[in-house]
Formats: C-alpha cells, sequence, structure tokens
C-alpha cells in the first residue's frame, strides 16, 4: 500500500518514449532494448507506463530469449509460474501457448482462481499468423468508472468466488494434438477456490478495478442465475469497445498487462495457422476490498502430482522417471 501514495499518473518518462494507443488502455514504448540487466531507471518507468496504461507493447524484441525474458521479468518482480500448467521444457518459468495446444480465447484474468494472482504477465510472440490472432485487453479500473453511482455502491460490496474449476474442454476438443480429457485433468490437478473483492483497490495507484472474467464461479450471496445476471452485468462493462486495446503481433512484439487491471482474450481467426507465444508471469499480492477486506482461499486441493510433466510444441510430455 505504501507505493500507492509515490505514483503520479502525469510523471514524465525521461528513459521510455510512451506512445499511447487508444484515450483509455495500451501504449507502446519505444527506445528500449528488453534485457535481464536493463538498468533500474528505465526498469522504473517501465512499471509505471505499466500502471498507468494497463497493457504496454514493445516492437522488435527479438533478440530475447527464453533466459533473458525470465531475467528482465525478474526485474519487474518475482517470476511465477502457473500452478496447474507446466513450463516449457528447459525453462525456470515460461509457459508456451501453442494455437496446436488450445487457445484462450475467452475475457479472463490470468490465474484469478488463486489468492495473490499475478501482477502482470510478459508474452513474447515466437510465431505469428499471417492474419489475424491478435489479442484483446480490457481496461477494468475504466470499467468501473463507468458504472452509474448506485451500482458502484452495490459493486464495492459483492464478493466473488474464481476457481480453475472451468471448462477448457470444449475449447481444445479441435486440436488433434492433445487430449482435451487429459489436458482438463493437469488444469484442475488442484482445485483452487477463491474468494475476492468484485472490486479491488490497485496497490500501486489506488485505481479501483473490477475483478471478473472467466475464472469468476458466483457471487457469495447469490445463487447461480443471480451470480451470472450479476456477472454479465459488470463484465458487460469491462469490455466496451472504449475500454478496449487491440494487438496485431508480429514476430519479436512483446506486450505487459497489469493484470490487477485488465481482462484479455485471444482471437480465434487463423484457422489451422501456428501461433506460439512464451509467456513469464510476475507474482501480485493479496487484494484488498473497498472496505479493506482481503481476498481469502477457500478451497485448495490437490488431486494429481503434476511435477512429472512439461509443455513442448502444444503437447503435454511426461518425463521418464
Ligand atoms: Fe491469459
Amino acid at each position: 500500500m505504501s507505493q500507492t501514495a509515490q505514483y503520479d499518473p502525469n510523471y514524465q518518462y525521461q528513459h521510455i518514449q510512451v506512445k499511447p494507443i487508444t484515450g483509455r488502455i495500451g501504449a507502446e514504448i519505444e527506445g528500449v532494448k528488453l534485457s535481464a540487466t536493463l538498468d533500474q531507471a528505465t526498469v522504473h518507468e517501465i512499471n509505471h507506463a505499466l500502471v498507468k496504461y494497463k497493457a504496454i507493447f514493445f516492437k522488435n524484441q527479438q533478440h530475447l530469449t527464453d533466459d533473458e525474458q525470465e531475467g528482465f521479468a525478474a526485474l519487474l518482480g518475482k517470476p511465477l509460474n502457473h500452478p496447474t500448467v507446466p513450463v516449457k521444457s528447459g525453462t525456470a518459468h515460461v509457459l508456451e501457448l501453442d494455437s496446436r495446444g488450445g487457445r484462450a480465447d475467452t475475457w479472463h484474468t490470468d490465474i484469478s482462481f488463486i489468492e495473490d494472482y499475478p501482477k502482470a504477465s510478459i508474452l513474447r510472440s515466437i510465431v505469428a499468423p499471417a492474419a489475424g490472432g491478435d489479442t484483446v485487453w480490457a481496461n477494468t479500473t475504466a470499467a468501473y468508472n463507468d458504472l452509474p453511482a448506485e451500482l458502484k455502491v452495490l459493486a464495492d460490496s459483492l464478493r466473488a468466488v474464481h476457481s480453475n474449476d472451468y471448462d477448457y474442454a470444449s475449447k481444445v476438443t479441435t486440436s488433434p494434438r492433445i487430449d482435451a480429457e487429459k489436458y482438463r485433468a493437469l488444469f484442475n490437478s488442484t482445485e483452487y477456490e477463491t474468494e475476492h473483492p468484485l472490486v479491488r483497490v490497485h496497490p500501486e495507484s489506488g485505481e479501483k478495478t473490477l475483478l471478473l472474467g472467466h475464472f469468476f464461479k458466483r457471487f457469495v450471496g447469490y445463487n447461480s442465475q443471480d451470480s451470472r445476471r450479476l456477472f454479465d452485468l459488470f463484465q458487460d462493462y469491462a469490455v466496451h469497445l472504449e475500454n478496449i486495446v487491440r494487438w496485431r503481433w508480429s514476430v519479436g512484439d512483446v506486450a505487459i498487462w497489469d493484470n490487477r487491471a485488465t481482462q484479455h482474450r485471444a482471437i480465434n481467426d487463423y484457422g489451422d495457422e501456428l501461433r506460439v507465444v512464451r509467456r513469464v508471469t510476475i507474482a501480485g499480492d493479496i487484494p484488498f476490498g473497498v472496505d479493506g477486506r482481503p481476498s481469502v482461499s477457500l478451497k485448495k486441493v490437490v488431486k494429481q502430482d503434476i511435477s512429472n510433466f512439461t509443455f513442448e510444441n502444444g503437447q503435454i510430455l511426461e518425463k521418464a522417471s
């Protein structure tokens, strides 16, 4: 919370060039070669731009290796591995998302089913389709600000349960390379349920932001039907076109998003073309609601040990042991 006092939205950048893409979210950052040895002043400004613009983009970062991506990530925080999806083989923290292995094409906040879900994700394009396969990000702070006053009061009081018991199977059955049941078993190898405030106070900017997306399960105190209606009501504000930035990927592009103030999804419009991106995620802290109540973990049930699995070329591999 101490960082809130230090955040100045009007700070003038001296080490990076920042070019906003839309009026509400997204900026392209120029004048930076990302690396594990970037100086502290530049890293500080990148973090500031991340908080201010929510999704920031760097072109022409083809020099990055998996190692360098991990090293750069460590300058922004502590790398966090996905709790149930294995890292790319041979890496410590890289999650490879290969279109042959599934497509994250519904709105979500990364790993929001755990208490201290990630601060940020850093995504690097490895193979881009000739056309299509863009990613879109939505500004969930602008979504909160757009709410009528009475809905803000309601939103401020709601608590929501997020879970990884989510139907991924429907997303992967089109892929011949992956066994949908196997993927689902892996994704749910530990079952998580976490209660979050619907409105989170951002730990760096102090802004209020809506926390929803596809890991949402229900509102505390509401039945599933009413939960769904309320979800739709608030979720619609998040994904207004006014709150969205869309990025057209070229190989070597890097996107970083503030996972505490955004939702995102990929656009599944590129048929059988290959699309590969690699992600390193930065650990977050436990959210607090407007009333100061923290998120709480409700359930963490380990059903299967997955330490023996890795991911490669969109396939789940089991190491010989
Ligand atoms: Fe994601």
